[in-house]
């Protein structure tokens, strides 16, 4: 695992010690928890892989679905026999369960050592400090970012591809979704700010970047003057050593007509749209309060394969929402297999604390909810498959990111349109745009070789 510090600020204290990260959830938290381990290098932790060994044990949690949270609580509870085993062991739980749940959590765990918010990273290396020296436990949960965004030190996982926070929150409220509650308000980072950021990273040699927030498509309508994500893009597209700049994720209704453009006219920016659809059915859109029509997604498609044929969506689909009809179900099937999406996050309907849908009548059952949700991922993986057997013939260029992971006499990259290509190559290609002419397919990954 490669370790790169991009921001190093003067080291504070004091006696080594080690820390494992546990994360889940999604691409936020990932980078939330690069942040963590920064910060928390600042007052003398380094990263392990073996929990076993660890002084401090950190679970960056995910409230998304209730199955996200009760792993948070089976995994706690293995780690209270580690921290058995070695008393002093300290255990921390952060990310979106900890936002929603505070003090709560801290009564129903009261073994875990620290809890801190979404909106507190910055704080960690304190709490950590303070429940050390106290040997009590520690609760903070803010309820808002604080109003100048602190730039926080990383300690990235990938030292070719890096993810960078653009906007935070999310202004909508989907009538199913928690993320408003635990991530709060719509609040992007100054351009300026990202900018210098990713220059940084061009001159630590990485290739690639991903610009993530909730709502992407959202970015800089909250900041004066007004941008748009088309802006940085053409902003970043000018950082030469950056090769490929990818976003996630992006609403609907927010994308923009010079957003496209900008990906089109961007050599760097890649032809890769994850674009939440959620369902394919007017009335179930309507109750889920997506702000869209079926029609109007459509459209939105179609602008982006009119100036970029070549151009791969992928999507987010919820199946089982209350009351959702067979038909309404089967408007989703039918969507998939018209709009052809190279790749879809499918879920079964989870009804989450503070969201309206949970209390609605009409819910379904697990079986109803899961018979659906296998049907969904039996059409998704046929559609994936068919575009990807497209591919067998091409020659693509793809970012070299390692050793494959299931069969590591291989290396994985993945073409500018996200997908995994294994192959058999060099390690001098890591970190490298490689051509290779593609041989096999399956819905998830490519095969290829290097050209004669
Ligand atoms: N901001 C993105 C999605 C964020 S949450 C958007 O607007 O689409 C990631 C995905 O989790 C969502 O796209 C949705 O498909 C799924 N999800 C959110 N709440 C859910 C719930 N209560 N049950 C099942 N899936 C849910
Ligand atoms: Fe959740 Fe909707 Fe916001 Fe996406 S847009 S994070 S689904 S509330
Ligand atoms: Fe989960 Fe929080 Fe992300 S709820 S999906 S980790 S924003």
């Amino acid at each position: 695992m490669s370790a790169i510090n991009t921001v190093a600020p003067p080291k504070q204290a004091t006696e080594k010690k080690s820390v494992y990260i546990e994360t889940f959830g999604c691409q936020m938290n990932k980078s939330d928890s690069e942040h963590m381990l920064g910060l928390l290098d600042d007052i003398g932790y380094s990263q392990i892989d073996d929990k076993n060994d660890a002084d401090l044990m950190i679970l960056n949690t995910c409230a998304i679905r209730e199955n996200a949270e009760d792993k948070v609580f089976s995994y706690l509870g293995a780690w209270k026999k580690i921290k058995d085993r070695r008393p002093g062991t300290m255990i921390a739980v952060g990310g979106c369960v900890a936002q929603d749940e505070g003090t709560s959590l801290q009564r129903r765990v009261p073994y875990v050592d620290i809890v801190f918010g979404t909106h507190n990273l910055h704080r960690l290396p304190d709490l950590v400090l303070k429940a050390r020296a106290t040997k009590e436990s520690v609760c903070e949960v803010f309820q808002e970012l604080p109003e100048d965004l602190p730039e926080i030190p990383v300690i990235r996982q990938s030292a070719i591809s890096a993810w960078v926070s653009i906007i935070y929150g999310c202004d909508y409220n989907c009538t199913y979704c928690i993320v408003p509650f635990v991530r709060g308000r719509e609040k992007s980072r100054e351009m300026d700010v990202i900018a210098k950021e990713i220059e940084g990273l061009g001159l630590g040699g990485y290739k690639e970047v991903t610009l993530l927030g909730q709502n992407v498509t959202a970015y800089g309508h909250d900041l004066d003057p007004k941008v748009h994500l088309g802006h940085l893009i053409e902003r970043i597209g000018k950082i030469d050593q950056i090769k490929r700049i990818r976003f996630l994720t992006g609403h609907p209704r927010d994308l923009n007509p010079e957003i496209i453009d900008a990906v089109k006219n961007t050599e760097s920016a890649c032809e890769y749209f994850h674009l939440p659809i959620q369902s394919g059915d007017n009335r179930t859109l309507r109750r889920m309060a997506r702000g869209y029509t079926v029609d109007f997604y459509k459209r939105c498609i179609d602008q982006i394969r009119t100036k970029m044929p070549n151009a791969a969506i992928s999507t987010d689909i919820i199946v089982g929402f209350p009351g959702e009809t067979e038909q309404e179900f089967m408007n989703s099937i039918n969507l998939i297999e018209e709009l052809q999406f190279d790749a879809a996050n499918t879920a079964a309907y989870s009804p989450r604390p503070h969201t309206p849908a949970a209390d609605w009548e009409g819910q379904l059952s697990q079986e109803e909810k899961f018979e659906r949700l296998r049907f969904m991922n039996s059409v998704v993986t046929d559609v994936a498959h068919k575009i990807n057997k497209r591919y067998i013939g091409r020659r693509e260029q793809i970012l070299v990111e390692g050793r494959s992971d299931r069969h590591p006499e291989r290396f994985m990259g993945r073409t500018g349109t996200n997908k995994i290509v294994n192959f058999e190559g060099q390690e001098s290609m890591i970190g490298q745009l490689v051509d290779v002419e593609i041989t096999t397919a399956n819905p998830w990954a490519l095969r290829g070789k290097l050209p004669e």
